[in-house]
């Protein structure tokens, strides 16, 4: 049995790079399983999400440092700034679980639902343009549904 979900994806996200749009999915897909998760499953999705945010943010800086993407520092900086965040939460909640720990994950997870649209208008969507410049000659034409 599982909570309904909390943050699910729209093609508002839908950036254009399709490689990219897919490991977004996931990355809605990943946060709302930890936002959902009972008191007892905290870790193991804030693990889920570990795993898929190092395979995340370490595609994106490979793209942008193997094309050589102008603009990849604050870009990769602040995939490292919100690893620190996560980190510090996984440390809490592995060597202190309780209703504090359980807190912060929430609201780490609530954090990442904030995060996302604004990084991925700002940041992910100039390396989208880019990578799809790169691998088809052309700007992404993007159609969303809603
Ligand atoms: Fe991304
Ligand atoms: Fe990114």
């Amino acid at each position: 049995m599982s909570a309904a979900p909390v943050f699910t994806w729209t093609d508002r996200y839908k950036l254009g790079y399709e490689r990219m749009d897919d490991t977004h999915r996931d990355f809605v897909e990943k946060v709302d399983a930890l936002l959902t998760a009972g008191d007892d499953a905290l870790l193991a999705r804030l693990d889920d999400f570990i795993a898929h945010a190092d395979a995340h943010f370490g595609e994106e800086k490979e793209w942008m440092q193997t094309t050589g993407f102008p603009a990849a520092d604050c870009h990769i900086d602040e995939h490292a700034a919100v690893m620190k965040s996560v980190h510090e939460v996984r440390e809490l909640l592995a060597g202190s679980p309780g209703p504090r720990a359980f807190a912060a994950a929430r609201s780490l997870g609530r954090a990442l639902v904030d995060w996302f649209p604004g990084h991925a208008t700002y940041l992910d969507s100039a390396l989208s343009a880019w990578m799809c410049k790169r691998v088809y000659g052309g700007k992404p034409v993007v159609f969303q549904r809603d």
